[in-house]
């Protein structure tokens, strides 16, 4: 019996593995019930009684080797593949990437951007002025002195004497024209607030202003700036209508409605079956105001406008409740 064959063999076969696997089939092969050490141990007793003995050591010596050699591989090749698992899970390139969450614009920033490209594209610049305004800029000036009827409708924050949180757009009008002659074109979009809470009203809203002050400013061309506007928002067939109202910066004054775009004109909820929904407040800028800004009010005219931006938004997009917009509810503000 030659030893020796049975050792080339085990070499031979030990030094084609490369895998896990191969050390699973080379055990079987060489260590199995029908392996080639069984073959050889069986062989041993074809042997002289002499010559068993001494085989019988060689073939198990060599068989004990083979497998610590055989554990030593697997360990080795065990770890390897545990490795290639850990990585290919730690970086699996065939996984859907993550999408990462985009914010948007809000609903009342889409507003407004699109209120502003429309005022623009007629000429108007834009202007700005201080949320926390001077009550001489947001009442006095504007032709509401301290005992005036009007303040009740606005009621504010008072931030100390003489300061307030401004309860309307209109007191850029008398910043800018404070700050500049005539002519004027310009839309003051911004913040506002008033001491109101519910369904209609929240505490803190937006409007955008608008003043166009030059020689021969006629109230034609507020119904002419106005029009292009709704048409513009709201589409080319959405009618328009003026009614008188009171302003005490404005004479005349005139409140704007739009043909009501939910029910047509039929008359619904929303428009509290008028079929009209009322978008603004305008007029022509009152002699007292320019001559607070030191004006010549026989040189010039002007018109102005103030509309609330939560108002056109929730006409725009059909929502009932104003406080939608602040709750900062995803479910709401991904719809937009
Ligand atoms: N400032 C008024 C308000 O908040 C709206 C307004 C009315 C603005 C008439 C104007 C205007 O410029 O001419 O109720």
């Amino acid at each position: 019996m030659d030893i020796g064959i049975l050792r080339d063999r085990v070499d031979k076969e030990l030094s084609s593995i490369k895998t896990i696997d191969d050390v699973r089939k080379v055990r079987i092969s060489l260590l199995g019930r029908k392996g080639v050490f069984s073959e050889y141990i069986d062989n041993i007793k074809l042997l002289d009684k002499e010559k068993r003995r001494e085989a019988g050591q060689e073939i198990n010596a060599l068989k004990t080797e083979t497998e610590n050699r055989l554990r030593e591989l697997e360990i080795s090749y065990e770890g390897e593949e545990k490795g290639k698992r850990e990585t290919a899970s730690r970086v699996d390139i065939t996984m859907p990437g993550k999408v990462p969450l985009i914010g948007r614009k809000h609903p009342i920033t889409q507003t407004l951007d699109e209120m502003i490209r429309i005022f623009t594209s007629l000429g108007f610049s834009v202007a700005e002025g201080p949320d926390i305004e001077l009550d001489y800029y947001n009442f006095e000036a504007l032709n509401i002195p301290a005992d005036h009827p009007a303040r009740d409708m606005q009621d504010t924050f008072y931030i100390q004497n003489g300061v307030v949180l401004r309860t309307h757009t209109s007191p850029v009008q008398i910043r800018v024209m404070e700050s500049q002659l005539p002519p004027v074109k310009i839309i003051a979009p911004g913040a506002v607030y008033r001491c109101d809470n519910d369904i209609s009203h929240t505490p803190m809203f937006h409007q955008v202003e608008g003043l166009m002050v030059d020689k021969n400013v006629r109230f034609s061309d507020l119904k002419g700036i106005l029009s292009m506007f709704v048409q513009e928002m709201f589409g080319k067939d959405t009618p328009l209508r003026f009614r008188p109202s009171y302003f005490p910066f404005t004479e005349p004054s005139a409140e704007v409605d739009i043909g009501c775009v939910i029910c047509g004109g039929v008359g619904c909820r929303v428009c509290k079956d008028t079929g009209w929904l009322e978008i603004l407040g305008s007029g022509m800028v009152h002699p007292q105001v320019f001559r607070n800004v030191g004006y010549d009010q026989e040189e010039i005219t002007g018109f102005a406008f103030g509309m609330g931006v939560e108002r056109i938004a929730m006409i725009r997009y059909g929502i009932d409740d104003i406080r939608q917009f602040y709750y900062n509810d995803i479910r709401f503000l991904s719809q937009f």
